[in-house]
């Protein structure tokens, strides 16, 4: 007979703040505004269907996508000393996705004794769902506390903490997806949840050869283009509606001023759409375009600086031989 004391303990929690589909509830009012606005524009966080997932890891094994590879070559090569020199025992990671490169930083805080808890957080609940999963089967014993959220919303749904220390990991150059104001709020939030002395480590994509980088964004399979449509899919699941995701073209674009790469889908030939939930009708102009995300490149200078002003300090400082891309590690400061 199984007692309660007996009872093996759940490999993990997962509390979901979205809904299953990975929808915050703001998908009327932000669709509502940027679409209504000159240019137009939809926020990224509604790529992340079940679908949209999909197609992401299906771009992180691109021979164009050098990002991925290159982040977790450089986290395997750094984490064990970062890890034995810091001793921190509660990872909390943001914009978790699959969890694919988790094991970087798992496995040396596991191997020196220290792990006691992962917290992974997401906007989409399948893939932290089955991240979860995987990583209890990986790490017996872990205690792993789940929560699905929107960044900008869910924050403060973290667990308390331990007394013990916390590492903030937040992969994938996701940051870069942020304007700078966002990124400013965010990372003070971060901050928030932190006690002096406690580690943020953050991937970033850096400033380097244009087409290199405009063909991470560009594939020749087509993959990040599908991923762009996408958004086109989710909103017409969402919000009633009838957009051809075949008729919009993907248009990536580095930008030199701001340092970024635009994500646009192109209208190839007018458009009347038709969004039934919220009773809105729109008319794009053949070779309008919607903006749909932004990717910032950074240099070491720019990221000791956003750093500095939400209350971290720039430690370590990691790039792969050809600088392509960081990661870096910040001090929670006073
Ligand atoms: N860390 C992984 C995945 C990066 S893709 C990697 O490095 O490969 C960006 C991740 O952020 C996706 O898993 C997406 O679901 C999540 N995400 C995007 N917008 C979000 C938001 N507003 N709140 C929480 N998670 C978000
Ligand atoms: N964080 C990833 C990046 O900026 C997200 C991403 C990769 C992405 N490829 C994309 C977003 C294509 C939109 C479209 O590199």
């Amino acid at each position: 007979m199984t007692t309660l004391a007996s009872a093996p303990r759940p490999a993990y929690r997962l509390d979901c703040h979205v809904a299953p589909g990975n929808r915050a509830t703001s998908i009327a009012g932000d669709v509502r505004s940027g679409l209504g606005r000159t240019p137009r524009s939809l926020s990224p966080k509604y790529f992340y269907d079940e679908r949209g997932c999909d197609l992401f890891e299906q771009i992180t094994r691109l021979p164009e996508y050098y990002q991925t590879r290159t982040e977790l070559a450089i986290l395997r090569d750094v984490a064990p000393g970062l890890i034995a020199r810091h001793a921190p025992s509660e990872l909390i990671e943001l914009g978790s996705g699959s969890s694919t490169k988790t094991s970087a930083l798992l496995d040396p805080m596991a191997d020196e004794g220290f792990l006691r808890r992962y917290v992974p957080f997401d906007i989409a609940p399948e893939a932290l769902l089955a991240a979860a999963a995987r990583v209890a089967g990986d790490y017996p014993g872990l205690e792993i506390h789940a929560v699905a959220g929107d960044f900008g919303i869910h924050l403060d749904r973290i667990p308390t903490p331990t007394e013990d220390r916390r590492l903030v990991a937040f992969l994938g150059g996701t940051i870069g997806n942020f304007r700078p104001a966002e990124r400013h709020a965010f990372l003070r939030e971060v901050r928030g949840l932190l006690s002096p002395g406690d580690l943020v480590l953050i991937g970033t994509d850096l400033v380097g050869d244009v087409r290199r980088t405009e063909a991470a964004y560009n594939d020749s399979r087509g993959i990040t283009a599908a991923f762009n449509r996408n958004v086109l899919r989710v909103v017409n699941g969402e919000l009633g509606g009838n957009f051809v995701p075949a008729n919009f073209e993907h248009v990536a674009r580095f930008e030199a001023e701001p340092a970024w790469i635009e994500m646009r889908l192109r209208a190839m030939s007018r458009q009347y759409v038709r969004l039934e939930a919220l009773e809105m009708d729109i008319e794009i102009a053949a070779g309008e375009e919607i903006l749909t995300e932004i990717s910032a490149k950074f240099t070491r200078d720019q990221v000791a600086q956003m750093y500095a002003e939400s209350g971290f300090a720039l430690s370590e400082w990691h790039t792969d031989s050809d600088r392509r891309f960081a990661v870096s590690v910040a001090t929670a400061v006073d």
